[in-house]
């Protein structure tokens, strides 16, 4: 029996069917209406990220001090039309590839690239709060735009690439490109087989997501729990250890359709 009414059963949204990542309409998604809903202001969960995603990087580069001078290559996949991913790695990062399928978000990216929006400011000034990201970047913009590659490319497609980014990134894209689970795992695969051994990575995921609407279009997503982002992500961490946060909804629902978010912070295992 659907004891869902009519409305919510009718709802896109709300109504998972069957849509695998190559079925789903990226080049429509709107750049524009996803950062206005999303990042137009620094919400409570994405402040509760920042904080977790720099200590990881700060705490690894403190106890790596072999990499504390030297300039890394690092990658954020499917960066969309988020910036605070790539700002995470920056003091660390010579080289940033933004790795994007949608040529909507691809052509934001390239924009940003150039000089990025004021409301990300307030995304900087939270990494901040880490003091290494002051002291080691001096003026965000001007390095973000030295650092930055925007590449359009399928994450499927990552394992045919030489693995060796050395720091990277992936939020809010495994679960949220297909319905499919095997897609979900396949894809924190890719992500992970894109990083050199001993790479430091965070990961952040929605929780429970039945699907999301950017604009006019509607986007699959699989439901995950955190013991599947520890399934999917550990096999390929080092010593099998990743750090997993569920943060939840501080600050309340960014939307329908939900339970919370999810970081995940590791390093790349070896071979
Ligand atoms: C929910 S958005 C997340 C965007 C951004 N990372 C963030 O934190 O808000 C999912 C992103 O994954 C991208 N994407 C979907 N399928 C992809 C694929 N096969 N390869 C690369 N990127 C993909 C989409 O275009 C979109 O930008």
């Amino acid at each position: 029996m659907d004891l869902r009414t009519p409305q919510t059963a009718n709802d896109p949204v709300r109504t998972p069917v069957r849509r695998l990542n190559s079925e789903a309409p990226w080049d429509a998604f709107d750049p524009a209406a996803y950062v206005d809903h999303n990042y137009g202001s620094l919400r409570s969960d994405d402040a509760k990220i920042l904080e977790i995603v720099r200590k990881h990087f700060a705490d690894h580069f403190r106890d790596s001090p072999d990499h504390g001078g030297e300039r890394l290559r690092g990658i954020d996949v499917g960066a969309g039309a988020n910036l605070y991913p790539a700002l995470s790695m920056l003091p660390w990062c010579g080289e940033i590839t933004l790795f994007e399928t949608s040529t909507a978000n691809v052509a934001y990216l390239n924009d940003q690239r150039v000089s990025y929006d004021p409301h990300w400011d307030q995304f900087w000034a939270a990494l901040c709060e880490q003091d290494v990201y002051a002291r080691r970047v001096a003026d965000p913009r001007a390095d973000f735009r030295r650092a930055v590659t925007v590449e359009r490319g399928n994450l499927f497609d990552l394992r045919r690439r030489p693995a060796g980014w050395q720091i990277g990134t992936m939020f809010f894209v495994a679960e949220s490109m297909s319905t499919s689970e095997a897609e979900f795992f396949l894809a924190v695969e890719r992500f992970m087989e894109a990083l050199a051994p001993g790479a430091p990575f965070a990961a952040a995921f929605m929780e429970g997501s039945l699907g999301y609407k950017v604009g006019e279009h509607s986007f699959p997503a699989c439901s995950v729990s955190a013991a599947d982002v520890r399934k999917s992500l550990s096999p390929f961490a080092e010593g099998e250890e990743v750090a997993i946060t569920p943060i939840g909804m501080p600050g309340g629902a960014l939307r329908e359709g939900y339970e919370g978010m999810i970081v995940a912070c590791g390093r790349r295992g070896s071979e």
